[in-house]
């Protein structure tokens, strides 16, 4: 029977050394893959496939992985195809591929419109002799009509259901625990709209800075790298309906139902919608770190966003009036991502006169960084004479300590190979994601909206609260008194 082939493109950038490769690897070890998958690297420099292999064993040591199933996993790579993006070097690939193949374009994102249209000249796209699927990384455009135009040239000759574009959180066990934590457990879903709901909360914060990525980070700022694609996703996934099925398709149109129902953001009222910051010099832990500015590669005149905070709302049945605030930021003071449900406050009447006239409403958060734990947020009296209360937080692990998981690529790698397109974007979604976001882009490149500074290392820009939409609703803090709890 022919062999599988997985063909990777860029093989030699820092994308497959450490995360695809890695990937494929574990995979190999937990014997996931087919016997018969092989794997063809196709690259620009000219290496042979004997010094490439030597060069993705030292750094897998260098990952601290464990080698002894190395020199199998070595067997599956069959070729090192030395080739550019052009028509002819991309045409060598034809003698690799007869049956069933999979184009993963770990590539700049400028170049995959060419390496799809060149497979295409190639007639690899088509699929007579076995199935043959394009994985696209994020982002998918820089903007809405970018995102349009590489989907026409990709569109042209690959069908829909070939295509599989990556967004890794949906690769993440906790991201997909959301759909777990949501629908099947009955006594969340009663609660679970604008009824009792009175703000969402979307977190997803980073110690990190730009590190070694300025020149890819400088053009895109933090909305294009982790609100279009990674927050929009967590947003859809925790305000979208039941759907039929787990099918690819029943699950996306659910989240495409979300995004059709936000409120568009009035273009010239962007500032009651969205914040954006950049962070300045700073201490994060007990070290000094630069400014945003300062951080080699970076244009000392630099006006991309490091923070972007921004609010939607879902005019639906089930959410209208109801706030999704989204925020993201590097250089914060930790790294902490969470999805927190704030539900509305319980009435009083009952210990009016009490010292209890003030309950904190209820609050449900569904952690995943630093980490994997849902947590209720409640009241409950405390121990003394007076009627007082004391907020106690009743929370769950949702990893154990033995109990090992899989990463985002490893899972989603699987599930290309076995054409599950669950866990991928469907262009409507990227292209509604977009659509959101385009008022806020082009108020941030084309008019004079401030920029909010933050120091490195801190809770990020102080005007962020600005689109809070009343005096009870409260950025959470990062470094809670949660910090430092660990699951496992
Ligand atoms: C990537 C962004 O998509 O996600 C990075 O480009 C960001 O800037 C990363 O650091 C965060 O991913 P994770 O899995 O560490 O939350």
């Amino acid at each position: 029977m022919p062999s599988t082939r997985l063909v990777i493109f860029g093989a030699t950038g820092d994308l497959t050394r450490r995360f695809l490769v890695p990937a494929l690897y574990r995979l190999h070890q937990a014997r996931l893959l087919e016997p018969d998958l092989q794997i063809v690297i196709y690259a620009r420099r000219p290496l042979t496939l004997e010094v490439y292999l030597d060069g993705l064993e030292s750094a897998l040591r260098e990952a601290g992985k464990d080698l002894g199933a190395w020199s199998e996993f070595a067997r599956r790579f069959v070729a090192y195809v030395q080739g550019g993006l052009d028509a002819e070097g991309v045409r060598q690939l034809r003698q690799w591929v007869d049956a069933d193949a999979v184009f993963y374009l770990a590539l700049p994102p400028g170049l995959f419109a060419e390496a799809a249209e060149h497979l295409a000249a190639a007639g690899l796209h088509e699929e007579h002799t076995g199935h043959r699927r394009l994985v696209i990384e994020k982002p998918f455009g820089q903007d809405l009509q970018s995102a349009r135009q590489l989907q026409q040239r990709v569109s042209r000759y690959w069908r829909e259901e070939q295509v599989f574009r990556i967004d890794h959180y949906l690769g993440k066990e906790t991201v997909q625990n959301i759909l777990v934590f949501r629908f099947a457990n009955l006594l969340l879903e009663a609660l679970w709209n604008r009824n009792y709901v009175d703000y969402v909360q979307i977190t997803a914060a980073e110690a990190a800075g730009v590190e070694d990525r300025s020149g890819y980070y400088d053009q895109a700022g933090a909305l294009r790298d982790m609100v279009q694609n990674h927050l929009m996703q967590l947003f859809t996934l925790t305000a979208l309906e039941p759907p039929a099925s787990l099918d690819a398709d029943a699950l996306r149109s659910e989240k495409v139902k979300v995004l059709q129902s936000v409120r568009p953001i009035p273009q010239n009222a962007v500032g009651a919608f969205a914040v954006r910051g950049q962070y300045t010099r700073g201490r994060v832990g007990d070290r000094e770190v630069p400014g945003y500015l300062e951080e080699p590669g970076v244009s000392p005149h630099s006006t991309t966003e490091t923070y972007a905070a921004i609010k939607l709302y879902v005019d639906n049945w089930r959410w209208q009036g109801v706030p999704f605030y989204l925020r993201t930021g590097k250089r914060l003071a930790a790294d902490r991502s969470e999805i927190a449900v704030h539900f509305k406050s319980a009435p009083i009447h009952l210990f009016r006169q009490t010292p209890l006239d003030r309950l904190e409403p209820n609050c449900l958060v569904f952690e995943m960084k630093p980490a994997e734990a849902m947590a209720l947020v409640a009241q409950a009296k405390t121990i003394g004479l007076e009627m007082r209360a004391r907020t106690i937080v009743l929370r769950a692990c949702y990893r154990e300590v033995d109990e090992e998981g899989f990463e985002a690529y490893e899972t989603l790698l699987l599930s290309i190979l076995q054409g599950d397109r669950t866990y991928f974007l469907r262009f409507d979604e990227v292209e509604l994601a977009w659509e959101v976001l385009d008022p806020v882009l082009r108020a941030w490149q084309t008019q004079n909206v401030p920029m909010a500074f933050y120091s490195a290392g801190s809770e990020g820009p102080r005007e962020a609260e600005r689109i809070l939409d009343s005096p009870t609703h409260r950025w959470r803090p990062l470094q809670s008194e949660q910090m430092g709890m660990t699951c496992g």
